[in-house]
């Protein structure tokens, strides 16, 4: 059976740059892989009385649900403010809990970042990683993914037309699947 691997997108703009990425990543995946777009759009604010008192919003049962089906997550983030998107925070909280039932647990992870600044939102980079670790997400060390000047490597339609970002991207996906590999089996 084909491996899934769930690609998160931690914008939730109609013209987001990270959602552009994710569309293109999606049609990555090599023969023996699904891709998946997991939207995150629909999560209420975490709320822990939502668990404690077993009252949990729908939207957070189909979002971990959907998780529980995934076997790797691909995180595709801008950054604000230096660090990550309160939208992505927030859906790696919500599938962190309830307590010790994470749907993040040692499921191989990889992190692409990128601003249309020169900075590549190397800042949500490394916060990102910081929680994953937490997580106890194995995460891709090489090659690093931060994609600077996001902006120019997209035409009019929306099309990654920047081949080197593409290939870039390729090579990427490539090296985070042989650590899935490694960590999951085939
Ligand atoms: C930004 N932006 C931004 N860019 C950056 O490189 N570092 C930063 O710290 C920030 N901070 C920031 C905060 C807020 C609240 C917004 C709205 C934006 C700019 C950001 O990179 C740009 O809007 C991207 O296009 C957002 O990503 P998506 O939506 O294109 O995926």
């Amino acid at each position: 059976m084909n491996k899934k691997i769930g690609i998160i997108a931690g914008s939730l703009r109609k013209e987001s740059f990270s959602k552009k990425i994710a569309a293109e990543v999606v049609n990555m995946a090599p023969a023996g892989f699904d891709f998946e777009i997991i939207s995150i759009a629909d999560l209420p604010l975490y709320n822990q009385d939502f668990d404690d008192e077993g009252n949990v919003p729908q939207a957070y049962t189909v979002f971990r649900d959907k998780m529980a089906t995934i076997e790797g997550v691909i995180f595709i983030t801008p950054e604000y403010n230096r660090s990550v998107p309160g939208v992505l925070k927030n859906a790696i909280d919500v599938g962190s809990r309830p307590y010790g039932k994470s749907i993040w647990s040692r499921k191989p992870a990889a992190i692409f970042s990128n601003s249309p600044s020169n900075l590549s939102a190397f800042g949500a980079n490394h916060h990102l990683r910081q929680s994953l670790v937490f997580l106890d997400m194995p995460i891709m060390q090489q090659p690093e993914v931060y994609i600077a000047k996001v902006s120019d490597c997209f035409d009019e339609n929306g099309n990654l037309s920047e081949s080197k970002t593409r290939d870039f991207l390729q090579v990427a996906v490539i090296a985070y699947l042989e650590l899935f590999t490694k960590v999951i089996g085939k």
